[in-house]
């Protein structure tokens, strides 16, 4: 789609790293639907409505085949992507059903509560040696990356030795400077996953990986194709495990520290953890900018989204329609909060939500329960945070206890 007319830019950096940006407020008008320009001059629908965005979310005439023409792409990273053999969330059904179903079972209500204990003691381990170390500490590298890291590389099967290599090419794919770099860094770990998955063929371990290696081998299904499935099953897996809800513990202690009567609220009461966590995922909305592609025309809210047109999901704005949440900007743990569409609706719903979940109130609750005293170590306007063409957290949190 390409007209003359000037829409708003999307996206667009924040000004407040928990606050949609200051340039949406005229896409908060109450509107469900507006459009936008994209960062390469072309338009898309931007949905901002509650009601309509958990309608479209689950409608099959939306794709999200990033190969096909039209494809809306927010940044030079994801244009740089185009081709890639994708999994789960680049795939649509029937195929994307059946690669859901392989891994499905490792990431139940219940497995992630069979992990409860582990992430745990990652987290008394991490804690441990930041307290050790002293304060001031940057809570980024000390604490809200390793944990996630640490989780999904016990439950993949991935050597955690090697985290310094996988969070950078992590950080270039989501961040890096070109599309180039992001081609290299993707490259780096397809090869990097391809090795380790070929190493468990002969080396069988006990993670998730291990356990798709088998049984695609059981399957008699290990050629090619399966394999670069598999790699591209395994980078997915590996890097929204650990980016996502690493942001969210940065980005959450900075919001609550920011929020000292919601903070004192939680201390005096830990059963409120679980509305926190949903109500911090609402606010912060970390992954604001889900990408589709109509497929076929689709009438809603008085407008035609016409075939070939690219649609974009504004999370952030959506979990602040005030048709649903009063008083939107505000951080309320007792709202009911858990209808956000944080992780996504639909077929696409964060496959790790249940894990992210367990993380997060587990990180959460043991940070500010051992570090009464926990504060930033520097003025709040001065640390900085992440661009808004990316997952939305903070690059540093220096703070001290
Ligand atoms: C707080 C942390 C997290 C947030 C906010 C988050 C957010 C999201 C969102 C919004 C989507 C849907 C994207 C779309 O529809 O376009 C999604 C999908 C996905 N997430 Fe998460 N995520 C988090 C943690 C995790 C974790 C820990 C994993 C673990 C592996 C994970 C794996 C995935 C996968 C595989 C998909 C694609 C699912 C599919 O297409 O079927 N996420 N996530």
């Amino acid at each position: 789609m390409t007209d003359t007319t000037e829409y708003v830019a999307y996206p667009q950096d924040r000004t407040c790293p928990y606050h949609p940006p200051a340039a949406y407020e005229p896409l908060r008008d109450g509107r469900p639907l507006t459009r936008v320009t994209l960062y390469d001059g072309r338009t898309a629908w931007l949905v901002t409505g509650h009601d309509t965005a958990r309608r479209l979310l689950v409608d099959r005439r939306l794709s999200t085949d990033r190969t096909r023409d039209g494809f809306p792409v927010t940044n030079a990273r994801i244009a740089a992507m185009r081709g890639r053999t994708a999994a789960l969330l680049g795939v649509d059904d029937p195929e994307h059903h059946t690669q859901r179903r392989r891994v499905l079972p490792e990431f139940t209500l219940k497995r992630a509560a069979a992990l409860r204990p582990r992430i745990q003691e990652i987290v008394d381990e991490r804690l441990d040696a930041m307290i050790a170390r002293g304060g001031p500490a940057d809570l980024v590298t000390a604490f809200a990356l390793p944990v996630p890291s640490m989780v999904i590389c016990a439950l993949l099967g991935v050597p955690y030795a090697d985290h310094e290599f996988f969070e950078e090419q992590s950080r270039r794919l989501l961040r890096g400077p070109t599309g180039a770099d992001t081609r290299e860094a993707r490259d780096r770990l397809e090869t990097y996953l391809g090795e380790l998955i070929d190493h468990k063929r002969e080396h069988p371990g006990t993670g998730l990986l291990d356990d798709l290696v088998r049984r695609s081998a059981a399957e008699g299904t290990a050629d090619p194709a399966d394999r670069a499935e598999l790699i591209a099953l395994a980078v997915i897996l590996l890097v929204a495990g650990h980016e996502t809800t690493a942001n969210m513990i940065s980005l959450g202690t900075f919001t609550l520290l920011r929020h000292p009567e919601r903070t004192a609220e939680l201390r005096a009461d830990p059963a409120l953890l679980p509305a926190a966590v949903e109500e911090l995922l609402r606010m912060l909305s970390i992954a604001d900018g889900l990408l589709r592609l109509a497929t076929e025309d689709i009438e809603t809210d008085g407008e035609t989204i016409r075939a070939g047109d690219g649609v974009v999901f504004a999370t952030s704005v959506i979990n602040r329609d005030t048709a649903v949440y009063p008083e939107p900007d505000a951080l309320d743990f007792g709202r009911p909060a858990r209808h956000h569409v944080a992780f996504g609706f639909g077929i696409h719903q964060c496959l790790g939500q249940n894990l992210a979940r367990a993380e997060l109130e587990i990180a959460l609750h043991t940070l500010f329960a051992r570090l009464p005293g926990l504060r930033l170590a520097a003025p709040a306007e001065e640390i900085p945070f992440k661009p808004g063409d990316t997952v939305q957290g903070m690059l540093e949190l220096p703070v001290a206890w």
